[in-house]
């Protein structure tokens, strides 16, 4: 895609990425886009640049407004591989520019490049740059979701470009948020963004809060919110804040979603009934077959929903791997404000049920024990004690969700 313009003389030159469906083992199946931006001013300022194999990309971009020689400043937000691979590429280009970056920032970028010949400035946050007509404002925002990471203010422009806070995976010829709206919907945006929290931003909810509310302290006036990834928020800015402060608030859809594998279709067989006890009680239900779904997806599902099962066959006395791999993945995204339960079969001795039952506590998460079993295949029984196991499931999710 061509440079866009996003404010008089303030420019989109990023990249986008139909093709990747594999983002550092997250799944991307709506692709993803690498934004930077071009600031013609006295000083002709760079923010961010992009993935390594976009670089002549991003460069041909460029070039169609200015002359990389020109190039006075580069600004690195944050310093991840989808970020700053092209980095030496561009710096090529640019021999009178200078790079602002946090100390963490410097600090991993030596681990990248030989950057023993870059004039390398610190920044940290509340400190300016005139470049012209224009003032940044730089501000850290250390673990958000890298240490090095930042965001940064145009203050005349009301410009906040962002990085990754805010983005979303996917590619679009839609650069702003009201022409994919025009062209998609609002719901198709708004998964996007959670999925991208739900798979990165997950585990900091409290400083996605308190960083929030020291731009809202600073007195920031935000017109655009510009990200790293996906789509620019010009039309309501403040519609993707509050999103985020719904998620780290713990808001979620009333809804339970069923997370399970199976080997001979007992454990499968467990979900239909669940599922219908859940449903009667008036919850909204949704059924995932781990085998059949990438982690990524069953992650964004179980961040969406107020609850959530996990089922598993007994094999070798624990757990089912795909179970295991999905619980391990999402106690390193260390989710809060869930409740949850588990069920699964077993031949002889059992102990999946007990195994995802030790993961839910090693999480904190609003356990409901104990679990239901049953042997080699669910009888008629066990079939209306699965329903009865899921009404009173969703009964706990109803009460649980009155808090939020
Ligand atoms: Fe888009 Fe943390 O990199």
């Amino acid at each position: 895609m061509k440079a866009i313009e996003i404010k008089p003389d303030i420019y989109w030159v990023g990249a986008i990425d139909w093709a990747i469906r594999d983002f550092h083992g997250y799944l991307t199946p709506n692709g993803s886009s690498y934004n930077n931006y071009l600031i013609l001013d006295e000083q002709i300022t760079l923010l961010d640049t992009v993935k390594y194999n976009f670089a002549d990309v991003t460069i041909d971009n460029i070039k169609s407004i200015a002359d990389p020689s020109k190039i006075k400043n580069i600004i690195i937000n944050h310093i991840e591989n989808d970020h700053v691979t092209s980095l030496d590429k561009i710096f090529s280009l640019t021999p009178n520019a200078t790079i602002y970056i946090t100390e963490r920032g410097k600090k991993g970028l030596v681990r990248f490049f030989d950057i023993s010949k870059w004039d390398i400035r610190t920044v940290k946050t509340g400190d300016t740059l005139n470049i012209g007509k224009r003032n940044l404002l730089f501000i850290e925002t250390p673990m958000l979701h890298w240490p090095d990471s930042m965001m940064t203010y145009i203050k005349e422009d009301r410009i906040l470009i962002s990085q990754d806070a805010f983005g979303q995976h996917m590619a679009s010829s839609a650069r702003f948020d009201d022409e994919f709206i025009n062209c998609s919907s609002i719901s198709e945006l708004e998964d996007a963004v959670k999925d991208y929290y739900a798979n990165i931003l997950m585990p900091f909810g409290a400083l996605i809060k308190n960083k929030i509310e020291e731009l809202q302290k600073l007195g920031l006036q935000i017109d655009i919110i510009a990200p790293d990834h996906g789509i620019i928020w010009r039309k309501d800015p403040m519609k993707i804040i509050n999103l985020y402060l719904d998620m780290a608030n713990g808001k979620s859809d009333m809804r339970v979603v069923i997370i399970y594998d199976t080997m001979w279709q007992s454990t499968e067989q467990m979900t239909l009934p669940i599922a219908q006890g859940i449903r009667d009680e008036g919850v909204d239900v949704k059924i995932i077959k781990l085998r059949a779904t990438p982690l990524s997806i069953a992650v964004k599902e179980f961040w969406k929903a107020r609850g959530c099962l996990v089922g598993s066959p007994t094999l070798n006395n624990s757990m089912f791997p795909t179970i295991a791999e999905f619980l391990s993945y999402l106690k390193g995204l260390r989710p809060k404000n869930r409740i949850v339960g588990a069920f699964g079969s077993y031949g002889w001795g059992g102990g999946a049920v007990k195994d995802i039952y030790e993961e839910f506590k090693k999480m904190g998460l609003e356990i409901i024990e104990p679990g239901i079993q049953v042997v080699y295949k669910p009888s008629p029984e066990d079939i209306d004690r699965c329903y009865e196991f899921g009404k009173d499931f969703a009964k706990k999710v109803k009460a649980y969700h009155t808090q939020f």
